[in-house]
């Protein structure tokens, strides 16, 4: 059998994606399931900062940030596709958004996470918890 050619994933920051392949990568994650392509659209022009990561033209993980570039950052939706998981596209995700240029200054970033083994090995901890979450929606996911 012929060696499988596996593709190298390259990450992009520049640009927003296109929101209907994000909306296939929000398949996957609970709280994101539901979302349309109008209100995705929406929420990419107000976001921050995007990275992506590609396989080919392919959006195979994501990772978006609010913030005010100087004191506070919130990391929001960040998936890596089934197929694409395990092989530390995500952690690369979290470390180019830790470490972008546009976010050298800012002194705290913040996320919500029902997996929080993965963010500490990148030095997140849980143990100042002092936030607190009003939702408008009883059903929401805090993801
Ligand atoms: C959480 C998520 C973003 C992680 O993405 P990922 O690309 O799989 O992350 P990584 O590959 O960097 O790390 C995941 C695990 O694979 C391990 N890993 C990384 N590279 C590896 C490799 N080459 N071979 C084997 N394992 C590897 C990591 O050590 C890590 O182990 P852990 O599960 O014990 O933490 C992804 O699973 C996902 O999208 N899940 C669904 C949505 C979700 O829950 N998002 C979190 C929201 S806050």
């Amino acid at each position: 059998m012929p060696p499988t050619l596996k593709s190298a994933v390259i990450y992009s920051h520049n640009e927003p994606p296109d929101a209907s392949q994000l909306l296939r990568l929000f398949q996957q994650a609970p709280w994101a399931k539901g979302r349309s392509l109008d209100d995705a659209k929406e929420m990419l022009r107000h976001t921050d900062l995007t990275l992506c990561a590609w396989d080919g033209g392919r959006l195979v993980g994501f990772g978006r940030v609010l913030t005010d570039f100087i004191y506070r950052a919130t990391i929001w939706d960040v998936i890596v596709e089934q197929a694409h998981q395990k092989q530390g596209i995500g952690t690369e995700i979290v470390r180019r958004i830790l470490d972008h240029p546009r976010l050298k200054k800012v002194e705290l970033f913040w996320l919500c996470t029902r997996r929080p083994g993965f963010y500490e090995k990148l030095g997140f901890s849980s143990k100042e918890q002092t936030g607190m979450v009003w939702s408008r929606n009883t059903n929401s996911r805090f993801e």
